[in-house]
């Protein structure tokens, strides 16, 4: 990563319409970082604040809209929710958790990764393309900076059965073909563009062959949710007991 010129700088703010005064001038860097990276014009004020991020739009010189979503360095809450899934995860053995930039650094890859894995496995998830510290630049889902609505956000006459089929179908290849379960999946981290589901939110996602005790039980509840949400809406839905028959979880 090329390291950023002072005189490049100045000129560098310019391009940036985003006034956030949350944003710490180490992140700020980053956005350069990985502006530059990929040719970043514009990044848009935030369309959300969740627990543990935000996400911007980010527009580049092609005319395509990125989604940055830059994880909170700061916050005792962002670190107490951090530890609190990396504790169990093998692959944060050797993380010294006092080192708050660190554990977050780690976080975003491990985001872009299960993303990643997700994506080459054909399900259907953001496309990502770059992680570095604290930002995961991914395919924007929308248009033009407009955000698409969220499941939860769908005017009822678009949750049909066919979303609701196609939304179990993500499941189906996310056990069945990338081994890995949500941990976190609801109305509220799945998106609906074109009237298809976008899958999004996987940072707690865990591989079930690293999982193999909880791996039963966290997929029971991330399709105990879906079921919840489609039924209230009064789609007719499958048992999760048969749903989970199809699932290849046994190792
Ligand atoms: N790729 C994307 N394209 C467009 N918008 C996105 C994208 N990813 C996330 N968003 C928007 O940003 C919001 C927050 O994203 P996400 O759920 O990944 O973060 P979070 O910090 O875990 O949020 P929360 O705590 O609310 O779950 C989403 O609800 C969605 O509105
Ligand atoms: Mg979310």
């Amino acid at each position: 990563m090329p390291k950023i010129k002072k005189e490049k700088k100045a000129k560098d703010e310019d391009l940036f319409k985003v006034v956030d005064s949350t944003i710490d001038t180490r992140t700020e860097r980053n956005i350069y970082e990985v502006s530059r990276e990929l040719h970043i014009e514009e990044v848009l004020g935030a369309i959300s604040s969740g627990k543990e991020a935000k996400v911007y739009p980010a527009r580049g010189e092609d005319g395509k809209w990125y989604a940055l979503k830059i994880y909170y360095v700061s916050t005792a809450a962002s670190k107490r929710a951090f530890q609190k899934y990396t504790f169990s995860d093998p692959r944060f053995k050797d993380i010294k958790v006092s080192n708050t930039r660190q554990l977050i650094a780690t976080w975003a890859r491990k985001e872009f990764k299960n993303l990643k894995i997700l994506f080459d496995a054909g399900v259907r998830v953001p496309e990502p393309y770059l992680v570095y510290e604290n930002i995961l630049t991914m395919q924007f889902i929308g248009e033009e900076g407009f955000r698409a609505p969220l499941l939860k956000e769908l005017p009822a006459e678009e949750i049909t059965k066919e979303l609701y089929d196609e939304v179990i179908n993500q499941v189906e290849i996310m056990v069945n073909k990338a081994r890995i379960i949500h941990c976190d999946l609801s109305e509220f981290n799945i998106m609906v563009y074109d009237n298809l589901p976008y899958i999004i939110d996987v940072g707690q996602a865990i591989f079930i062959e690293e999982e193999q005790s909880h791996a039963l039980e966290l997929l029971r509840r991330d399709i105990d949710n879906i079921n919840r949400f489609f039924k209230d809406m009064e789609i007719e839905i499958m048992p999760t007991e048969e749903i989970l028959k199809r699932l290849k979880i046994n190792i």
